[in-house]
């Protein structure tokens, strides 16, 4: 793969960053993944608009303007012949040449990169079987809008989904549902309306998710942003999950209990058709 390092196109190989590295130090970075559909990619304006409010909440400097990034990815899609998957970028506060908790002086650069991952998305089969999930507690930081680097709680939550024989985690705190350990979740409730989480410092503020919720409109699907329950989303009639790299994915069984007969459910099915149909 030919990787994006500080203006360089180079081998992954050679890709080198220093051990001061704020981003490993302190996690002192912001990401975006932005998912790549026939080579071209997909919802980007918006997701560099997520990374500008991400860098101003953290006041990191963007390292160029956000339409030169968008040329620095679709080089780096066409280096690697890129036609399905995701790009992601990472943006660090720079090395300051030593430990120091104390943000380094306007001289250091920040330090920019850039890979892309080939992946299925149209044909994934998670995304026709469905996936397993269980519920674990959100112990994340209380800034979840930001897309920050710091994952070890979303790390640990699919390792304890896997221990417990699912494939990922839903995230709960004061019995709410907040989103998925790396996605927005949605349920289709009792009385057929489709229900995701409103936008608060609680949850990342999806793309997808924001997509879905227009096409839903425009469909004449019911829907309401408002919180929803664990014990909900175990009664729900669908549960799903979106993200960049997955688009939605069915949710067919949570802690143990079957949902919709274990099978995706028809309002996942549409929206995710109506989805794909769009960005192809
Ligand atoms: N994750 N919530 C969380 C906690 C996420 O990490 C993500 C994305 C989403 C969905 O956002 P979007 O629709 O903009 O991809 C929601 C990315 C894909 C990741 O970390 O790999």
């Amino acid at each position: 793969r030919t990787v994006y390092l500080n203006g360089e196109f180079i081998a992954e190989q050679d890709a080198k960053v220093s051990v001061f590295d704020r981003g490993f130090l302190f996690a002192d970075a912001v990401y975006e993944v932005s998912a790549v559909l026939n080579g071209r990619l997909l919802d980007n304006a918006a997701h560099l608009a997520r990374l500008s409010r991400s860098c101003q909440a953290l006041n990191l400097r963007l390292p160029c303007q956000p339409e030169d990034i968008e040329a620095l990815q679709n080089r780096l899609i066409a280096e690697n012949s890129l036609q399905e998957g995701a790009i992601y970028l990472q943006i660090s506060r720079g090395n300051s040449g030593d430990r120091d908790f104390d943000f380094p002086g306007e001289s250091v650069e920040p330090t920019f990169l850039m890979f892309t991952q080939a992946r299925p998305l149209i044909d994934h089969p998670k995304s026709k079987t469905g996936i397993r999930m269980v519920s674990v507690e959100d112990i994340r930081w209380q800034r979840r809008d930001i897309k920050t680097v710091g994952l070890l709680a979303p790390c640990l939550a699919k390792e304890y989904a896997h221990r417990h024989d699912a494939d990922d985690a839903l995230l709960v705190e004061n019995g709410l549902i907040t989103e998925a350990s790396s996605s927005n979740a949605w349920i289709v409730d009792a009385e057929g309306t489709l229900v995701t989480r409103p936008l608060s410092t609680h949850i990342l503020h999806g793309i997808t998710r924001q997509a879905l919720l227009a096409l839903a409109k425009q469909h004449d699907i019911r829907l309401e942003e408002r919180p929803f329950t664990l014990e909900e989303a175990m009664n729900a009639r669908e549960v799903f999950i979106s993200s960049a790299t997955t688009f939605i994915w069915p949710v067919i069984s949570l802690n143990g209990k079957v949902i919709g007969g274990g099978v995706p459910g028809p309002v996942t099915g549409k929206l995710r058709e109506i989805y794909v149909a769009e960005a192809m």
